[in-house]
């Protein structure tokens, strides 16, 4: 069962961004799925973090240059929400690294489905709600 279930709450309406939001979501079930079956080494967990880290952090990035674009209201906030993910991404990969979380797993899919539930519903949901307004 994957960790993470596209839910219709999160989509925000906009076929792209939904398209990225979802593409994020199935490599964080793949990974939890290499996790749970206790298929992926130590090395391949890290990797797949890794790429984790770096699709978000470039959807992040281009969220963050349309939010100053607009000179977004809610701009730090949001902003504040993505460095959170992406410091708890960076927590998780060291744990790993160091072996010393032998629950990663349970550990990771509490922080990440948390996360992404919440930010799509709110943040997301207003910011591109926002941008649909303006053109
Ligand atoms: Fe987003
Ligand atoms: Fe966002």
């Amino acid at each position: 069962m994957p960790l993470i279930q596209w839910k219709n709450e999160f989509a925000i309406g906009i076929p792209a961004v939904d398209h990225e939001h979802q593409g994020m979501i199935a490599l964080i079930n793949a990974l939890h799925d290499g996790l749970s079956k206790r298929t992926a080494s130590r090395g391949e967990v890290v990797d797949m973090l890794g790429e984790i880290h770096a699709r978000i952090a470039a959807h992040f990035a281009l969220e963050e240059r349309e939010m100053r674009q607009i000179r977004y209201d809610r701009f730090t906030d949001h902003k504040e929400d993505h460095e959170l993910l992406l410091d708890e991404i960076r927590e998780i990969m060291d744990d790993v690294e160091l072996g010393g979380a032998a629950d990663y797993a349970a550990s990771l899919s509490q922080r990440l489905e948390r996360w992404f539930s919440e930010h799509f519903r709110t943040h997301d949901a207003r910011l591109h709600k926002f941008l649909e307004g303006k053109t």
